[in-house]
């Protein structure tokens, strides 16, 4: 069966049907004559030629850009360059108008400022429409990853009445009115009398309930929204994002990184199988905006390169300790060119720490591992040096931080004495730590950013370009 679609039409490829009909946007109409018409279903516009001696003028006046029309015609090899087949209109009808002198998506370059807060309509340009289809194609291909491997998808709860992260920038759910929640003795807001009977947030990560599923099913992952209240205005946070986070039992930290390797690949792999057209246009559209760069900044490769890059070789496996060597004898840190200059073993990684080990040190993606436990989150297993955990973090070219993961304390007193140092209640995660109680073993997962994902694959710069609706401080428009 054909599917009556642009992009099965454009395979057709010299198999000329009869009749085809066809319904879609107007993209451009030229010399009266020529329609690009655009149904979303691929990059490419299909030309229509209609035959103006023969339709109203009234009709031809309607013929605008964003306008949805019907056509019927026959397809035939096209005369004109630029395409080689086209549609040789004989009934043409307006479906719905858009009226050229307010329609804000013309045929012309925007900003993507300006699109930014036409979010509604941007998915109609090009560059949206293609980044779209490439975000669609890679949650399908998470799924079938873990699918495939038999991990049991969980989803986990967005209401949370703890803090995984232990970083409290958590978004507070609440049924309390403005100004009008009660008081408890001691000044502070009574929460035993809020909807949940507690204090409860929207959920930085799933981490902590997929870890149940785990210890039961042995192979979890969650893939779903997660939010953070981190007033971050960069070009890689969200305030809500999309987080893919798989468990698993009786895997160690080498498990865990070979698995975080093997998962991007494959759905890399996907991506470049699945979205040719796609990623050809995105591969053009980056390195015309690198040609607007000072030759310092451009990147060596193109973004089909990268990916490719990425799939092809190994990722480098390198521990904290090491990287700190690295990077305190770095150039950068001697001219005081970083922000944040690395003295001594214990600091905390910034971006820049993390994009000049991948992208000039290594010159590949970099999975750096034994961070010092008192940057990293309370659940991570504490080596046997009593200074580092079995955390890691995979760091990608242009995005720095793509996934964050770990080997897991899965001993009950030595995640208890954790807790009790970060003052983390027991009673609150009572249940997280019956896990240790029965049946405890060796288990570990990471979570990976899916908009930093989407971003490395399509090489956008702002992943507010990335996400359908981006939420940042101050912006929740649509
Ligand atoms: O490193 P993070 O904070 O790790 C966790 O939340 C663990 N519980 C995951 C786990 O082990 N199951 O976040 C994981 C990833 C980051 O590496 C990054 O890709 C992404 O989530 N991320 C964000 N993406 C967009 N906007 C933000 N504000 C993000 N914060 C984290
Ligand atoms: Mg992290």
């Amino acid at each position: 069966m054909i599917k009556n679609n642009v992009a099965e039409i454009l395979k057709l490829d010299g198999l000329f049907l009869e009749e085809i009909k066809l319904k879609g946007w107007v993209r451009t109409f030229r010399s009266n004559r020529f329609i690009a018409l655009n149904d979303g279903s691929t990059i490419h516009n299909i030309q229509c030629v209609i035959d103006f001696e023969n339709t109203p003028e009234e009709t031809l006046k309607r013929i605008n850009t964003g306008a949805a029309i019907f056509i019927k015609g026959t397809l035939a090899e096209s005369q004109g360059r630029g395409q080689s087949v086209e549609i040789q209109v004989s009934e043409i009808e307006i479906l719905g108008d858009s009226n050229p002198d307010e329609y804000p998506i013309q045929p012309k370059k925007h900003s993507f400022e300006f699109l930014r807060e036409n979010a509604h309509l941007r998915v109609r340009t090009n560059t949206f429409g293609a980044v779209m289809r490439v975000r669609s194609k890679l949650s399908f291909a998470v799924h079938q990853y873990f699918q495939e491997r038999d991990f049991n998808y969980v989803n986990t709860p967005i209401v949370t009445g703890s803090d995984a992260e232990g970083a409290g920038e958590m978004f507070r759910v609440t049924t309390f009115k403005d100004n009008q929640a009660p008081i408890s003795e001691d000044g502070k807001i009574d929460y035993t009398k809020d909807f949940f009977g507690k204090e409860t947030n929207l959920t930085v990560s799933g981490q902590l309930e997929a870890e149940t599923f785990a210890m039961a099913l042995g192979k979890a992952y969650t893939f779903g929204p997660t939010f953070r209240a981190e007033n971050s205005n960069t070009t890689r946070h969200l305030a809500e994002f999309w987080m893919i986070e798989p468990e698993v039992a009786f895997m160690d930290l080498n498990g865990n990184m070979d698995l975080a390797e093997d998962f991007i690949k494959y759905v890399i792999t996907n991506i470049l199988e699945k979205c040719k057209d796609d990623l050809a246009f995105l591969d053009q559209r980056l390195t015309q905006e690198e040609k607007n760069k000072p030759q310092a900044e451009r990147s060596e490769m193109s973004l089909l390169e990268k990916l490719k890059f990425v799939v092809e070789n190994n990722f480098k496996r390198v521990s904290y300790t090491e990287a700190i060597d690295i990077l305190r004898n770095s150039k950068p840190n001697k001219k005081k060119k970083f922000q944040y200059p690395i003295n001594e073993w214990g600091a905390d990684l910034h971006s820049e720490h993390e994009r000049f080990l991948v992208e000039k040190h290594f010159k590949c993606p970099v999975i750096l591992f034994d961070y010092p436990a008192n940057i990293k989150a309370f659940y991570m297993r504490l080596n046997d040096d009593g200074k580092t955990v079995r955390a890691m973090d995979v760091l990608f070219p242009g995005i720095g931080e793509i996934v964050g993961g770990s080997q897991r304390e899965e001993r009950y007193d030595v995640l208890v004495e954790k807790m009790k140092a970060l003052n983390i209640e027991e009673k609150e995660l009572w249940w997280y730590l019956d896990l240790r109680k029965f049946g405890t073993a060796v288990h570990s997962g990471f979570g990976l950013g899916f908009e930093r994902l989407v971003q490395f694959s399509t090489g956008m710069s702002n992943i507010r370009d990335v996400i359908p609706f981006p939420r940042t401080p101050q912006n929740a428009d649509f």
